[in-house]
């Protein structure tokens, strides 16, 4: 099957093209199935100089670049209109009104190509698409990214969160600091940069449980920066410090749920100095750390794609649901 996947839940719009019998394990082996490739994945990214993201500006964004990454991502796959069996897209969660905008987008591109809408899970998607990518069968899954962090197992089909940012994600916190510092928007890789050439200084460290807190080490930071911190010392001191939360409560949920394998997703896993941390937290308890390419670890069609075919049994056109949650799947 060739599926075409959308994703417009935030930032980002992207058209991805899979063909769901990219790679065949021959039949017959213990590890027959089959798995997915990607044709193409071709996404425009909403940046801004100084502010966060404005739906309106993203919305008008979304629908700028629309037909143009989709013209490219056909050309890419070298696939036609025609050899596409369905379109998946981005249900939720995400910004309302950006949701909103992409079922439009899709429900045109449906209605004029006679082709069926599939919804699907943002969330669901980053975490298929890194199994599919890695060839796990069930790993623990740490999902990190602007909206998320989350500890998650999956359990009788269904995904269980073991623990969870008790209010921001790590990466809106990143961001957060990103304006306080006048980085722009998205602010991580920056942050990334300038810790680099930094120095420790201590912070709040907030683990209650399994789940973790940003907004207290925010709002200490804010107070460090009025009173003239360094920029590079104050980069290195929040990665070293939010990323060995991070760690410290993944390693006890492998334990707890005797995972030997443990994958890293969302876009804050871009960041080297966190997948350094994690792996060596894995190769200490004698476990296997994946993570997913740079292009497949933000937001973009080709996971949307894949979630898509995934759950082609199940779904249907949904519209959008900016609320919905990992564990609702
Ligand atoms: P969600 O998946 O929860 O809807 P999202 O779509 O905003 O959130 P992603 O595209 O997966 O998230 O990730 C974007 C986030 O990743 C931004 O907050 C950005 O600052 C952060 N990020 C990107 N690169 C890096 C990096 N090198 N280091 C740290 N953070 C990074
Ligand atoms: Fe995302």
């Amino acid at each position: 099957m060739i599926i075409l996947g959308v994703e417009s839940t935030a930032h980002t719009f992207g058209v991805g093209i899979v063909d769901s019998n990219g790679e065949r394990v021959p039949q017959g082996s213990s590890k027959a199935r089959t798995e997915g490739k990607v044709l193409a994945n071709v996404f425009e990214r909403y940046s801004s100089k100084d502010i966060g993201m404005v739906p309106d500006e993203v919305m008008e964004h979304h629908e700028r670049v629309a037909e143009d990454v989709l013209v490219k991502a056909l050309e890419e796959a070298k696939v036609s209109w025609k050899e596409v069996d369905f379109i998946a897209y981005s249900a939720g969660p995400g910004i309302d009104p950006v949701l909103w905008c992409g079922y439009h987008i899709v429900k045109k591109w449906a209605s004029e190509q006679g082709k069926r809408l599939i919804g699907v899970n943002h969330c669901a998607a980053h975490l298929s698409v890194g199994k599919m990518w890695n060839k796990l069968e069930n790993p623990c899954y740490l999902y990190v990214s602007g909206v998320n962090t989350q500890i998650i197992v999956s359990e009788g089909g269904k995904y269980r969160i073991m623990g969870e940012t008790l209010d921001i994600g790590l990466g809106n916190m990143l961001d957060k600091l990103g304006r306080v510092l006048g980085l722009g928007f998205p602010a991580g890789p920056k942050i990334e940069e300038l810790a680099k050439k930094g120095k420790y200084i201590e912070l709040p460290y907030v683990v209650k449980g399994m789940d973790t807190s940003f907004s207290g080490i925010l709002t200490k930071c804010k107070q460090l920066v009025e009173k003239g911190i360094n920029k590079e010392d104050l980069c290195f001191s929040v990665q070293e410090t939010c990323f060995a939360m991070l760690a410290e409560v993944v390693e006890r949920a492998m334990a707890h749920n005797d995972k030997q394998e443990l994958l890293l997703v969302g876009g804050v896993g871009a960041n080297k100095r966190f997948c350094e941390m994690l792996e060596m937290m894995c190769q200490e308890r004698g476990a296997k750390f994946y993570k997913v390419p740079m292009d497949l670890a933000g937001d973009q069609g080709a996971m949307i794609a894949w979630e898509g075919y995934l759950r082609r049994e199940e779904s249907g056109d949904i519209e959008v649901n900016a609320q919905w949650r990992t564990d609702e799947v």
